[in-house]
């Protein structure tokens, strides 16, 4: 089985017990986030690994996200079901973040929080994020600390053409950045 197949299938059977296990954990990573990005004003958010849609809920109910193109995108299709459970005015698909199925352009926030650990080649992801985005769109990226260091997420980054606005190292697990097209 590829690393790809491997990888939805365990999240595949996590998802379930996905929110019970991670959500408070995962809550201060979007604090993190919000503390730092403005949503308001922006008509187009994509969270790429959403998993079970959380965070899309979140940044719905605190900038009033009516109007607003919500995108939540995952390989798990068992993520996927449970995100449209919990959110069924937001709209979730099933697809891999190196092929997305989104024209260039779309999107003025691009969120990615704790998924690129999952990648093979985490850069194929970041430049399918650069890809998607608005001339003036915010690219937030949050990943584990314990697989990358932040001078890696710099080399990541920079490899992509993306340039750095804003960084981070939570309390809680995960380093960030907030970056834009170069
Ligand atoms: C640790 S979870 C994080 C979920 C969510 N971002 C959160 O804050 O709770 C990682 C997610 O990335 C998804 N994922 C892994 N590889 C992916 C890929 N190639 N394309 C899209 N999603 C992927 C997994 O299915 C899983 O839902």
């Amino acid at each position: 089985m590829d690393k790809k197949k491997a990888i939805a299938t365990r999240y595949d059977s996590s998802a379930e017990i996905y929110d019970n296990r991670y959500n408070e954990i995962q809550a201060h990573k979007y604090q993190e986030i919000l503390s730092r990005v403005d949503f308001s004003e922006s008509s187009g958010i994509i969270d790429i690994g959403c998993g079970t849609g959380t965070f899309l809920g979140l940044i719905k109910q605190s900038v009033n996200g009516n109007g607003k193109q919500l995108l939540g995108v995952d390989i798990s299709h068992e993520m996927i079901k449970i995100a449209h459970e919990k959110f069924p005015d937001i709209d979730f698909i099933v697809a891999d973040s190196d092929n997305l199925p989104i024209k260039d352009g779309t999107f003025e926030r691009i969120i990615s929080v704790t998924h690129l650990q999952n990648l093979p080649e985490p850069h194929n992801t970041v430049k399918e994020m650069k890809r998607i985005s608005t001339k003036d769109a915010s690219v937030v990226i949050s990943i584990l600390r314990k697989t990358w260091t932040q001078e890696e997420l710099q080399e990541l980054i920079k490899k992509s053409d993306l340039t750095i606005d804003d960084e981070w190292i939570a309390e809680v697990e995960d380093i960030g950045a907030i970056c834009h097209k170069s």
